[in-house]
């Protein structure tokens, strides 16, 4: 008998992809009122007879429905995490882990070439050139984000800074994080220009209009705003060694002496024998160019060659780890 069970392993897509169709189709936003039975949610979410019921059974079989008779209501995780009426909602990342889901299949090819998948060389300009798409990355975003925010208000020592700027911020959900723990923190986010509505749309909901500030631009082409940290959050694992060096190498510069730079990805020794960050280094490799998760090694290297001493390591929420560096006094 198998030390581990192949055949679950071999058809783990299964249950990935039902979750993922779930989300898609918006079916926890469906049950939020109320319980429903199969033809009430076909008829909801237009589906057709043929394979509603298995997906729905097996949605209550991974413990994301609850089946009662007939109607079928969410679970609890499923009402409070992917129902999209409330706060709580995560299910804008696993749209965005459905639109990668086909460059998984490039993984072979990927292998045998080196070549991304076929969506691959995450190239912001084509993602965002539908405005619908620019909302939907934001609010995955904001889900790959939701639980770092409140781990990095709390992990770095805010006390003897006065700004900071995030760089890649997207719709400014994190700084929002930072600046509502400590008030007396002038915050900037600076992004893609393309970004600028969805950030001030956000911000208006969230009641902080006059607390940050959203700069655009592109970080390849133009200087960084000025500020007392830098922190560039899910962003290094997009690009290659090169332009990561090249990204805090223009941190350094923005920084006056003692101010920090700040980032954070999962860093593939976040959790020593557990195959996640090497499946998530993966999944860069077959949506970007050049990019992938790092080691701590490397983030030390780039950072020293930038610049930066003083540097440190501090897990924030599983499996990102913040890793700092400072920029030293004259
Ligand atoms: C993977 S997201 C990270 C979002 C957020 N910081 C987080 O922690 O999840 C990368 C961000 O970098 C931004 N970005 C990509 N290329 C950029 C460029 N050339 N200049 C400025 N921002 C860019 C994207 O718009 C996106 O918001």
């Amino acid at each position: 008998m198998a030390d581990i069970d192949l055949v679950r392993l071999a058809r783990s897509y299964f249950a990935s992809k039902v979750l993922l169709s779930a989300v898609e189709l918006d079916l926890f936003s469906a049950l939020g009122a109320k319980p429903l039975t199969e033809p009430e949610i076909r008829e909801r979410l237009d589906l057709h007879p043929r394979a509603c019921r298995d997906w729905l059974d097996s949605l209550a079989g991974l413990g994301l429905l609850v089946r009662d008779g007939d109607r079928y209501a969410n679970s609890r995780d499923a009402s409070v995490y992917l129902d999209s009426a409330k706060s709580t909602y995560i299910g804008g990342f696993f749209l965005l882990l459905n639109f990668h889901y086909k460059n998984w299949q490039a993984l072979t090819s990927l292998l045998r070439t080196g070549e991304p998948g076929f969506q691959g060389a995450a190239n912001f300009d084509v993602l965002y050139a539908e405005p619908s798409r620019v909302t939907q990355f934001m609010q995955a975003m904001d889900g790959a984000a939701a639980a770092v925010g409140p781990a990095l208000a709390q992990a770095f020592d805010w006390s003897a800074h006065g700004s900071f700027v995030d760089v890649g911020g997207a719709r400014g959900n994190l700084a929002a994080e930072i600046v509502r723990a400590h008030p007396h923190l002038a915050g900037i986010t600076f992004d893609l220009p393309q970004v600028e509505p969805a950030f001030h749309e956000h911000m208006e909901k969230l009641g902080l209009t006059d607390k940050i500030k959203f700069i655009g631009g592109d970080f390849f082409t133009e200087q960084l705003p000025r500020a007392d940290v830098v922190i560039f959050g899910h962003v290094l694992h997009d690009w290659d060694d090169e332009a990561r060096t090249a990204l805090l190498k223009k941190a350094y510069d923005a920084l006056p002496p003692g101010g920090q730079v700040v980032i954070y990805d999962a860093l593939k020794e976040s959790a020593p024998g557990a195959p996640d960050t090497f499946l998530m280094s993966l999944n860069m490799r077959l949506i970007t160019r050049g990019g992938s998760e790092y080691t701590e090694a490397e983030a030390r290297s780039w950072l020293t060659t930038a610049g930066f001493g003083q540097i440190e390591l501090v897990p924030l929420s599983d499996p990102d780890v913040m890793v700092t560096g400072r920029k030293g006094e004259k």
